[in-house]
């Protein structure tokens, strides 16, 4: 049996050779500086450093050395591991707080730049309007009542008490749904909506009723044959035109401010005594008038703007639509909505109001939301 090898030449042992060690170390060394990224660094440390890499692999070998020979051995490659240790750590650091610094270049976001949204839409304005009415009216404890657009001839007409031949009914204002006969036709107004009001609900009644109505009109600045009204209604017991009037004031203040209204005589059918409700001026509050020096644009100064038209609600109507009229009156009143967004907000031509360009819609202050 042969004894241990105790001619063992350290030497012999090529990863121990000390030029071997160095050019394991300088190798590494060489491949940790030319990594530029924490990729990089972790590929050159799995070759140069981890548990395969030559140095650990040279470690390896110290255990099979006669124990004389292993402290040199194990000086020399444990010298050599710290050097690549210390020298991997550094670089470490450097390509990370250099990968930082790009990222930080690269990604950085000028949080000062002007933000481009894609293009949200605008409530239409006159959307907008009616629901700021109905807002005024619901606060004061009203209702909101909605009728069809496609209405009975009856009910726009003769419970309103229009007479056979008003020239209301005529094909020139009135667009009637075929077949001829058939008693239907694009609502005029949103008066039938008062109708169909008292048909189904008790006095007393407070509503208000935006909606659209048709007309064979025009196109032009001043009319559109499809446009919008509201129309407002009061029955209960010992109404008169002084709640009206008040009523009428408190809607145009909220509506526009300071102003108030006046009405003047006129003929409704469906009111007794009717009137034309006019809005004071809320530009210039009737300076403008003979006053040649402080021309106003909103009223031509005119001092007053034609509104609307009200009154007291006609004792016929009101038996018509099967209400006592020995124990209830009532008043009602009528507007256009468009009308009434070119004075409050200063828009001259409604068909801007027809051809939704967003921008218009975005302009009017307090409707557009
Ligand atoms: N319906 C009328 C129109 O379209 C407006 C109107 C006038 C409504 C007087 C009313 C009213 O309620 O009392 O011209």
């Amino acid at each position: 049996m042969s004894g241990p090898n105790t001619s063992y030449d350290p030497v012999q042992v090529a990863p121990l050779h000390a030029e071997q060690v160095e050019a394991m170390v300088a190798e590494a060394l060489a491949a940790f500086a030319a990594a530029t990224s924490v990729a990089e660094l972790k590929e050159a440390r799995l070759a140069h450093a981890a548990e395969r890499s030559p140095i650990a692999l040279a470690n390896r070998e110290i255990g099979a050395l006669p124990p004389q020979a292993r402290k040199d051995a194990g000086a020399r490659i444990g010298k050599a591991r710290g050097q690549i240790g210390a020298a991997l750590k550094a670089r470490e650091a450097e390509v990370s707080a250099a990968e930082l610094e790009r990222a930080l270049v690269e990604e950085r976001v000028d949080v000062t730049l002007p933000l481009q949204p894609h293009p949200v839409g605008a409530v239409h304005p006159i959307t907008g309007l009616m629901a700021l009415v109905e807002d005024v009216f619901v606060g004061m404890g009203w209702e909101v009542a909605e009728g069809p657009e496609l209405e009975a001839e009856w009910l726009n007409f003769d419970a309103l008490n229009f007479v056979p031949d008003h020239p209301a009914r005529t094909l020139q204002d009135t667009l009637f749904v075929e077949p001829a006969d058939g008693g239907l036709v694009l609502r005029t107004h949103t008066s039938p909506v008062q109708a169909r009001t008292m048909l189904h609900r008790e006095p007393p009644i407070y509503v208000i009723c935006p909606g659209k109505v048709y007309r064979a009109d025009e196109y032009d600045a001043t009319h559109v044959p499809v446009f919008h009204q509201f129309e407002g209604l009061v029955v209960d017991r010992g109404i008169t035109l002084g709640h009206l009037r008040g009523t009428l004031d408190h809607f145009a203040r909220a509506m526009f401010g300071d102003t108030r209204t006046r009405i003047r005589p006129h003929y409704f059918p469906f009111t007794e005594p009717s009137a034309e409700v006019d809005l004071q001026c809320f530009v210039c509050h009737g300076d403008s008038v003979g006053n040649p020096d402080r021309p106003c644009r909103t009223c031509k100064s005119e001092g007053w703007i034609e509104w609307g038209g009200c009154g007291v609600v006609n004792p016929r109507v009101l038996q018509a639509c099967g209400i006592d009229s020995d124990v209830y009156s009532g008043f009602a009143f009528g507007m256009g909505v468009e009308r009434t967004l070119m004075f409050r907000n200063d828009a001259a031509d409604m068909r801007d109001m027809i051809e939704g360009d967003v921008r218009f819609s975005r302009s009017l202050v307090g409707v557009a939301r």
